[in-house]
């Protein structure tokens, strides 16, 4: 248990539910810890045959703090150096199955966590969305890769430059989700399939998984998305959309250039 994350066992499934929900779940760097540290413990510990991730109250997750953005973006420190990589890498290396539960706002990393689970449900009202370009900031988590894989080029493309969010039925329908149920069903349907998932041959079932996925792939695409994250982080045109979403205003990027 750390402040804005908590984990608790049982029946093989570790759950790790994101508990900052007067912020909607907006994820810190003392969070990112957390997170990595409960996605390497799942890969290590036999006992643990499922990840399952879930947020507290009404969202998934709002996506980094956007207060922490700035001050990153200030300091001007190198990406690599955040605990958001060490948490990244640990998905990348997951060879367990992973399950996400996720009503409300699944935004940023709320959603590109997603594309590293498999099995996803969420809610049939629920609002995934990626704004990195309102943000003027990148895609990350090997999302660039993996939204136009599932998505198709044109409908990812759609999601990163407008970030409009799409719902739970058109995540479904899009190939995001597994299911799409009544907002109030997600949390038991999903205990279900992580449940169904940890009483399977658990060799048989991370050999599966390291098969699907190219993890050493899926690491150097995410590093090589951080230096083009890192040098935005800190560009005028990214000060700009922090501060106005600080300010809730609309950014203007009109002297951007
Ligand atoms: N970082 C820091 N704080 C955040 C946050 C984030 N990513 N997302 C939400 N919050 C905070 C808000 O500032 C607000 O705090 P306050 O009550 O102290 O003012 C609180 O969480 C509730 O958010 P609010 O915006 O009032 O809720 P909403 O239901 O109107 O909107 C969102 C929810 C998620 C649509 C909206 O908060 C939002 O767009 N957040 C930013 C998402 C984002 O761009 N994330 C980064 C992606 S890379």
């Amino acid at each position: 248990m750390s402040e804005g994350v908590q984990t608790d066992f049982a029946a093989g499934v570790l759950t790790v539910t994101l508990a900052r929900p007067d912020k909607k779940n907006a994820i810190t760097q003392a969070m990112y810890v957390a997170l990595a540290e409960a996605t390497e413990r799942a890969r290590a510990d036999d006992v643990v045959r499922v990840l399952m991730f879930r947020g507290q109250g009404d969202s998934f997750s709002a996506g980094n703090d956007i207060a922490d953005f700035i001050a990153l973006g200030s300091q001007g420190g190198q990406p690599s150096d955040m605990p958001v990589f060490r948490f990244l890498k640990a998905l990348a290396d997951l060879d367990k199955p992973a399950v996400a539960a996720v009503r409300g706002r699944a935004v940023g990393i709320g959603l590109t966590l997603l594309l590293h689970c498999d099995m996803v449900v969420v809610a049939e009202d629920a609002l995934l969305s990626a704004p990195f370009i309102n943000l003027a900031l990148a895609p990350e988590a090997a999302s660039s890769m993996l939204l136009p894989q599932v998505l198709g080029h044109q409908r990812a493309f759609e999601m990163f430059a407008l970030g409009e969010p799409i719902d739970g039925r058109t995540a479904l329908a899009w190939g995001l989700a597994n299911r799409a149920v009544p907002a109030d069903q997600v949390e038991t349907v999903a205990t279900d399939l992580a449940l169904k998932l940890a009483a399977r041959a658990p060799n048989s079932i991370r050999k599966t998984k390291r098969l699907m996925r190219d993890a050493e792939r899926l690491w150097s695409l995410m590093q090589r998305e951080g230096e083009a994250f890192g040098s935005q982080m800190s560009s005028p045109e990214a000060m700009e959309a922090f501060m106005a979403f600080s300010q809730r205003r609309a950014p203007d990027f009109s002297k951007a250039g």
